[in-house]
């Protein structure tokens, strides 16, 4: 399974990008007003630094206006995804794209049927939000499950990308499930890594090596 960053901060993904770990990035309209730096500007840090898809949302909502977008979006950088909602002009505009070789994400999406709708006008990415379905006392994890079956069932190549992650628990399920790929927040990437038997292990080995006297290897 593939891990995105999800942040629009080039700080926050030049952290773990540095690690080798980050396979693309996606960003939304809210994440993009968090930085506190021009859009246009950390847009194009990120398009320099990561070399893998970088998921770019419409702001627009009718047909006309998502396709504007979407070519004004595309022609930025040969790794740009396009993010469009999952609504009705939304769908007519991804079975416009990617018939135009554009690559898409479909965004907002909280039932199989709105998945399979993705996937059968050919988006690249179907993007679940797990954590929010779960906020609402639902299973988010299921949706996966559900949309991998429904994927693997009718062939859809489609990419199931597992996005509105709460905790590192969310991107060890998406795999178990299924997920082509996770997108995380930069605070679950940090805490994948973490765990205090790791902490605990790794001072007692050097401790125990120190106070032996022994001489080191290099
Ligand atoms: O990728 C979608 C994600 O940014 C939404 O996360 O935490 O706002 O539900 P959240």
């Amino acid at each position: 399974m593939k891990i995105f960053i999800d942040t629009a901060d080039p700080e926050e993904i030049r952290k773990y990008h540095d690690l080798g770990i980050i396979d693309g990035v996606t960003t939304n309209p809210t994440l993009a007003t968090k930085v506190g730096r021009p859009y246009k500007e950390i847009v194009q840090e990120i398009l320099a630094m990561v070399d893998g898809p970088v998921s770019l949302e419409v702001l627009g909502t009718a047909y006309d206006d998502i396709m504007r977008e979407a070519h004004g979006l595309a022609a930025l950088h040969k790794n740009v995804v396009v993010k469009v909602p999952m609504i009705p002009d939304g769908i007519k505009a991804v079975s416009h794209l990617s018939k135009e070789g554009i690559k898409t994400n479909v965004t907002l999406v909280f039932s199989p049927t709105q998945a399979l709708l993705a996937a059968k006008v050919g988006a690249t990415y179907v993007s679940p939000f797990v954590g929010r379905v779960d906020d609402i006392s639902a299973d988010g994890m299921e949706l996966i499950a559900e949309i991998r079956e429904i994927f693997d069932n009718g062939g859809y190549e489609t990419n199931i990308l597992s996005a509105s992650d709460r905790t590192p628990r969310h991107v060890a399920l998406a795999a178990m499930y299924g997920a082509d790929v996770a997108t995380v927040k930069p605070e679950n990437i940090g805490k994948m890594f973490r765990h205090p038997l790791t902490d605990i292990g790794l001072e007692q080995f050097i401790k125990d090596f120190m106070e032996s006297g022994q001489e080191a290897l290099v």
